[in-house]
């Protein structure tokens, strides 16, 4: 395996490199740090892993680290998590040339990509994910944000790294439920736009499950490309374009809010979701039956969760109408045109919906 190299083109666009051994290769990451100073957030899974490595990376470029070491977990996606970070950086006097640099999964890349966003009104910001789902998804495309208990992602910042370094050896050390929950989001290219992906990955999904490296390169890299045109078309989702990489999402959101943040897995949330909003679509006309089963095979191949919890009609409403597609006070759903192609959809009737909520109706809802 060797380095991949993609450019997100926004303005000022900027590099996703891809390959093993990245943390230890200081080239990459010299040409994106302006200050002397560079403040690594991770967390007490990550830190003790790779924390070392890449401080030792940069203090070959004879730059001074402030590590800020954070609590794991999704329940930690709080204000007060957020604040924490900024308190270590004004404790230490940070100045505006410092670099905020995100080591870890989507939870370390969010907070510290909204740290980033708002400390003295924005400074640097670096994205070096450690989870299969934050290499192909969160890391790239500038969504920073954290928890409301109302509401998942429901403050935060557009704010675009300077560069994401993905090194595909931390993987190796990535807990198998975490792995398999970043695959709901490799299979969603291929759902939403790429169904030669989505071929590509029912052929080789026993090697990408053994985590062969080769197989593992071409997903994550397949995946960052497909991200990388999304997120060039449309930086700010204001188009409908990068509203696509949502599908599932509203449901997946509802059930990470109802159940409690991190009881389910983002990933395990977005494949349940998916399957609720391919049942959907498949209500409304736009997909088979034959098109549901083959999602449905996917996700259990994956030993990933096809049905989600009961959380009961009223609270499903209530916790998707508080979703951040919709608009004034119209349920707006990511469904798909037919398969491999997903759709922006505003709801006109709840009927369907509520059918596929009910447990009486709704086959994938456990009653
Ligand atoms: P996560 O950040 O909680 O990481 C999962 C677990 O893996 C954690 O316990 C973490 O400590 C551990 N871990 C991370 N790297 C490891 C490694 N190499 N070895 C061993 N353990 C490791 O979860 P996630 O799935 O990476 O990210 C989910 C979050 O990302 C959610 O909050 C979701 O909302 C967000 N997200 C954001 C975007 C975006 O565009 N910004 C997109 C998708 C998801
Ligand atoms: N993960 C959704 C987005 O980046 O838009």
């Amino acid at each position: 395996m060797s380095l991949n190299t993609l450019h997100v083109n926004v303005t000022p666009a900027y590099p996703i490199h891809i390959g093993p051994g990245l943390l230890r290769d200081e080239s990459l990451l010299a040409p994106h740090l302006t200050g002397q100073v560079c403040a690594i957030v991770s967390n007490t899974t990550v830190a003790p892993l790779y924390l070392d490595t890449l401080r030792s990376t940069l203090e070959k470029l004879e730059k001074r680290v402030l590590p800020i070491v954070i609590p794991d977990g999704e329940s930690f996606k709080t204000r007060s998590t957020f604040d924490h970070i900024h308190d270590v950086l004004l404790e230490a006097r940070a100045d505006r040339k410092t670099t905020l640099i995100a080591l870890g999964g989507g939870v370390v890349g969010d907070l510290t990509g909204y740290a980033a966003a708002t400390y003295l009104r924005g400074i640097s910001l670096i994205q070096v994910p450690t989870t299969l789902l934050s290499q192909v998804d969160s890391s790239v495309g500038g969504k920073t944000g954290i928890n409301h208990p109302l509401g998942k992602n429901m403050i935060g910042a557009f704010h675009q790294p300077q560069v994401v370094l993905i090194d595909t050896d931390t993987l190796s050390t990535l807990p198998s439920r975490e792995y398999l929950a970043g695959l709901a989001e490799v299979i969603k290219y291929g759902l939403i736009r790429d169904i030669p992906f989505l071929e590509w990955i029912e052929t080789h999904l026993e090697e990408l499950l053994q985590r062969h490296p080769d197989e593992l390169s071409h997903a994550i890299l397949t995946s960052c490309r497909n991200k990388a045109e999304i997120v060039a078309v449309d930086p700010l989702e204001k188009s409908g374009v990068r509203a696509l990489l949502n599908l599932g999402h509203t449901f997946g959101h509802a059930i990470e809010t109802g159940m409690g943040y991190g009881v389910w897995l983002h990933g395990e949330a977005v494949a349940a979701g998916t399957i609720l909003a391919a049942e959907l679509s498949h209500r409304l006309g736009y997909l088979s039956n034959h098109d549901v089963d083959r999602i449905v095979t996917l996700f259990q191949r994956c030993s990933l969760p096809t049905r989600a919890p009961d959380l009961g009609l009223e609270r499903w409403l209530s916790l998707m109408m508080g979703d951040k597609k919709n608009e004034s006070g119209k349920l707006r759903l990511v469904l798909f045109e037919h398969m491999g192609q997903a759709k922006l959809t505003e709801l006109s009737s709840q009927a369907s919906l509520s059918r596929v909520l009910s447990p009486q109706t709704g086959r994938f809802i456990d009653a």
